[in-house]
């Protein structure tokens, strides 16, 4: 299918970010007409806004804003400078995004302020930035409309850059990426987006956001998303310095392809990596990366970017999560764990020699960009330990997905490109709404995530995480819940056997002989008092629907620990 670049290009953002006089330009360079909303309303209307705000009120100005944008999208081979507030609506993102390409101009409050304060200011602004605080004003107004300015096709950083400079990032992006962007017109709909199975191609756009009750924020899933890490950082609107925190494998393969990209969108950036290995996740670590960020004379607002699996996750987000009280947090998750699982939630840990993850906080990030294509270089076993966690969000939460992964597990297995992406940005995004709703796992919502964990608790703590991976761990784990909710009929027979299929055909093992049950069972017994309540186990009722159960009998318990454990081949109080 040849693409064709759209005929029209949209600039949006907030007063005193140059649209007028940049469409002006970018109309020049491409020989193409510039138009500008706020222009067409004063010449229909005959009267200047400020009349008309003054006269009929904003309502009445909103509808006569709609009505100059539809006539600038009635035309080819212009560029339309629109008002502030434009993205507001639903309706006015629908006709930009329909057959035009949008490009936010983005300004730090501050430089938007001080250049109406030199321009005195546009005509749609001036009426509602009047009265005392302007600043202040600016920042409460943009604060409003950032999520929409952020549903732009492209973003242009224009602190510090000249009008020509911004007009010649402008016409890059439309060359560079507006065939392809345009392809949907409702791209800009704010909705999630599709994530029909089988589309894993780059759309610039996130795989969703996180809007937990601490923080919203975007996670990005493409296979290649690296490249374009540093652009990403500067749309979420950090500047300065990137300090870079990743581990010896990880590395390796993808440090430089990092620093690179961080650098070419302008941040200074720096990096620490430290050994492989959960080792590495401890308090000796953070004080190191305390010390060399202090030697980076690192300060709020730089960035902290963790890349690699959860333990450099886990570790830097504990870092970045108390330096300073706090430095903003990128996730960049490169195993099939931290993809899914460990970048999105805000949980950060390190371990001590008593217990794992012990001493943490929840600490959301500013950004997750999750590169899918960096599978390809993590080990076979760390892979399919990584599919327990995808297998779990299917059973406990979209009945579609776990189709998928039954139709196309040898597709997924040999990591291809489409449907491997789409299947990772369908995780992300029941776990961003998971954790949207029930950040601090307060309302038992989030509870629903440990399915099959209670087991794999248990069996990791007797075999101090040695002998199994986590994944592992959870596939033996929801063995175990299924069993269990079979014998007290909940979990029908069927979806047993259902899920033990979809286990097998990723590889993952349904028993962990070696471990010894005693000592299983005595970890959660220590998980029960610890908590000072009942264990409470999440069964499934069907796919997609789960229960909490706190009265399960502790002989159910100790027979599926022991057939976990490979112990108990005939289960107790039966024949046969
Ligand atoms: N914060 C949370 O919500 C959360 C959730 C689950 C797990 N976790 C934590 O995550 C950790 C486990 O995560 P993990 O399984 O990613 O372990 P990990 O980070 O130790 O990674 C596993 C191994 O794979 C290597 N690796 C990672 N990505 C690679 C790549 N693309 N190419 C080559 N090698 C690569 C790592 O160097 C390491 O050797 C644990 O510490 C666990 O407590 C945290």
């Amino acid at each position: 299918m040849t693409m064709h670049r759209p005929r029209r290009i949209f600039l949006t953002g907030f007063s005193g970010s140059g649209k007028s006089a940049v469409a002006r330009l970018v109309a020049a360079a491409l020989g193409w007409r510039a138009l500008d909303t706020d222009d067409i309303i004063e010449q229909r209307a005959g009267r200047s806004i400020p009349d008309i705000f003054a006269q009929d009120g904003e309502a009445r100005f909103r509808e006569l804003e709609t009505e100059a944008l539809r006539e600038a999208a009635g035309q080819v081979d212009v560029v339309v400078a629109t008002g502030g507030g434009i993205v507001q609506s639903a309706a006015n993102r629908r006709l930009m995004a329909d057959g035009g390409f949008v490009i936010c101009l983005e300004g730090q409050p501050e430089v938007l302020w001080r250049r109406l304060r030199e321009a005195g200011g546009s005509a749609t602004e001036r009426p509602l930035l009047a009265g005392p605080d302007p600043l202040g004003r600016i920042r409460a107004l943009k604060a409003r409309r950032q999520p929409f300015y952020a549903l732009a096709d492209y973003t242009v950083h224009t602190d510090g850059l000249g009008l020509p400079q911004v007009a010649e990032e402008v016409v890059r992006a439309w060359r560079r990426l507006s065939a392809q962007a345009v392809r949907d017109p409702d791209r800009l709909s704010g909705e999630p987006a599709d994530t029909t199975m089988g589309e894993g191609a780059p759309t610039g756009r996130p795989a969703c956001w996180v809007n937990a009750e601490s923080a919203r924020y975007p996670v990005y899933v493409e296979w290649g998303a690296l490249v374009r890490l540093g652009e990403r950082l500067r749309e979420a609107g950090l500047s300065g310095a990137a300090h870079v925190i990743s581990d010896d494998h990880v590395w390796h393969r993808y440090g430089e392809a990092a620093l690179a990209s961080l650098r070419q969108a302008g941040f200074e950036a720096d990096s620490y990596v430290v050994p492989a290995g959960e080792a590495s996740k401890s308090l000796t670590t953070a004080s190191l990366l305390y010390e060399w960020l202090a030697s980076r004379r690192a300060e709020r607002g730089h960035a902290v970017v963790a890349l690699g699996g959860g333990m450099v996750g886990d570790l830097a987000g504990f870092t970045a999560a108390t330096y300073l009280r706090g430095l903003p947090l990128v996730h960049v998750p490169t195993s099939l764990l931290a993809m899914v699982d460990a970048s999105i939630g805000g949980k950060v840990a390190v371990d001590l020699r008593e217990a794992k993850n012990l001493v943490g906080a929840f600490y959301q990030s500013r950004l997750v960009v999750t590169d899918v294509s960096a599978l390809t270089t993590l080990p076979a076993r760390e892979l399919t330990s990584g599919w327990a966690e995808v297998v779990k969000q299917a059973l406990i939460m979209d009945r579609d997905l776990l189709s998928t992964l039954e139709a196309r597990v040898a597709d997924l297995c040999r990591l291809e490109p489409e449907v491997t992406t789409a299947v990772v940005r369908r995780n992300v995004e029941l776990k961003a709404q998971v954790v949207s709703e029930d950040e601090r796992e307060t309302t038992g919502r989030r509870t629903i995530l440990n399915y099959g964990h209670t087991v794999a608790h248990g069996l990791e703590a007797a075999s101090d995480y040695e002998a199994l991976l986590h994944g592992e761990a959870v596939a033996v784990g929801m063995v175990a819940a299924a069993e269990i909710g079979r014998e007290m009929g909940v979990t029908p027979a069927v979806l047993v056997e259902r899920q033990a299929a979809v286990l097998a055909s990723f590889g993952l093992p349904w028993q962990a002989p070696g471990i010894d049950p005693e000592r299983a069972l005595a970890a959660l017994a220590l998980d029960k008092k610890v908590s000072g309540r009942a264990v409470r186990w999440v069964l499934l009722e069907d796919v997609g629907r789960t229960v909490l159960r706190d009265d399960v009998p502790a002989t159910l318990v100790r027979q599926a620990v022991r057939r976990a454990c490979g112990t108990a081949e005939k289960r107790e109080g039966r024949r046969g």
